[in-house]
């Protein structure tokens, strides 16, 4: 059984989120709509942090804008103190229309162009660089004040195999050999400051991963210290601090992975031969994704064959489930009270069988016209969303201490066609 806690509660039979009646929400923005409440995510971040600085003092957090790209929820991380990390100069732009500054952004692509590359170099933002062949192209455009390298450290985790970034088969990150070569070659090129980088993997629940890997890449760090005669500035570890989608999934001990993590940075291999560098982690998913909830509408119920509640959102408004077929819970918000229960397929209206998004899923007695809530949808939500059967992208709505706010509208038919130049030939 999920539990109904905050933001969530059960006001009287009906979802409340945040202290606002999610009927209410629906009816005044309509569905799908994305609900954040801001205060999950301030708790997220708080919980974060005090968990690493609590046992290493230089430690920064650095939000990856890929989980979620609105502005408003860059601003609360601007306002909390984070930096953010960039996969794309688009994402770097987004960041600096917000006020983050230079030193406070990370750009870490991969394969990148010599255009995105020296857009970052012009930025003059660290750069966290994925592969060997990027560095001299990175070098002829000019010498960064600071060269990172993401590194593979040969093992990588992840709720789903196509969440390993890490180990064999995965596009991600060098060897130690390549990046002793790719250090040195920056050495030589004038650049003065030094990073290192890995990421390995999204949505991991068990703490003692995130120890192994470090481990592993402080091992690697202290050897290419003695290889390179280098120091390091920082020593990024990445995110992929998972959150519980499933019953009975357990919360990551966050507390455990920072005190972890804290002793290996503190601990007499790290600081004899590293010093102390800065802390970076990168997390996404962690900060934003239980603070997000999705309500839509059921419009048609087909009892046979097959029971499928069909509801307006789809693979086209909430990804994860078609693309890994991810789990996220869903509740009646219309009847919370209800006992009895069924078990149904919930189905979006695209054209796609595999627009799914619950599988044979026990729930409450539904009928047409109730509203449904799929929770944890803060992260890879709206921004793995599409227009695909040209269906507008959902509006999003932000809760502040009960203050409501409309932090994106929905989309219209004219940003369906918005950029497009029709043709004059075919009179
Ligand atoms: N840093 C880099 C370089 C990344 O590529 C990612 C995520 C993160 C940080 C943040 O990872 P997190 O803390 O959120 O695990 N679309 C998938 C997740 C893909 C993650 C891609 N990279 C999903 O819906 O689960």
């Amino acid at each position: 059984m999920w539990k109904i806690e905050p933001p969530l509660k059960n006001f009287k039979g009906k979802l409340s989120f945040a202290n606002i009646s999610t009927l209410n929400l629906a009816k005044q923005f309509g569905t799908p709509l994305f609900v954040t409440d801001s205060e999950q995510i301030i708790l997220n971040y708080n919980k974060l942090y005090s968990a690493f600085s609590s046992h290493y003092d230089k430690f920064k957090i650095n939000y990856a804008v890929k989980a979620n790209n609105n502005l408003s929820i860059l601003k609360l991380f601007n306002y909390l103190g984070s930096g953010v990390d960039c996969s794309c100069p688009e994402e770097i732009l987004l960041a600096k229309k917000i006020g983050f500054k230079n030193q406070d952004m990370l750009y870490t692509g991969n394969y990148n162009s010599n255009n995105q590359l020296d857009f970052a170099l012009k930025q003059k933002i660290m750069i966290n660089v994925d592969s060997y062949s990027i560095l001299p192209r990175l070098l002829k455009l000019g010498t960064p004040n600071l060269v990172s390298l993401r590194i593979n450290p040969g093992i990588g985790g992840g709720s789903h195999s196509v969440l390993v970034f890490g180990g064999k088969n995965t596009k991600f990150g060098m060897s130690k050999k390549d990046a002793v070569d790719a250090y040195r070659l920056a050495k030589k090129s004038g650049v003065k400051k030094f990073g290192l980088h890995m990421m390995t993997g999204s949505s991991i629940l068990d703490s003692s991963y995130f120890k192994k890997v470090t481990n592993k890449l402080i091992d690697i760090a202290v050897e290419i210290v003695d290889e390179c005669k280098i120091s390091f500035d920082f020593i990024n570890i990445g995110g992929g601090f998972g959150i519980p989608y499933k019953p009975p999934e357990k919360p990551l001990d966050i507390k455990k992975v920072g005190s972890d993590i804290g002793k290996i940075f503190n601990g007499k291999k790290s600081s004899k031969i590293l010093g102390k560098p800065w802390l970076f982690v990168e997390p996404g998913r962690y900060l934003v994704a239980d603070s997000t909830i999705l309500l839509t509408n059921v419009h048609s119920i087909k009892k046979s064959p097959g029971k499928y509640v069909g509801i307006d959102a789809g693979m086209n408004t909430l990804l994860r489930p078609a693309l890994y077929n991810a789990y996220h819970h869903i509740i009646n918000a219309s009847r919370l009270n209800s006992r009895k229960t069924e078990i149904v397929n919930v189905c979006g209206q695209i054209c796609e069988n595999t627009d799914i998004i619950a599988k044979n899923r026990k729930l409450g007695n539904i009928k047409e016209g109730d509203l449904l809530a799929i929770l944890n949808v803060g992260a890879y939500g709206f921004s793995m969303s599409s227009q695909y059967n040209t269906r507008p992208r959902a509006a999003e709505v932000m809760i502040h201490k009960r203050k409501i706010k409309l932090i994106r509208r929905r989309e219209t038919i004219n940003d369906l066609i918005h950029g497009q130049n029709l043709v004059t030939w075919f009179r």
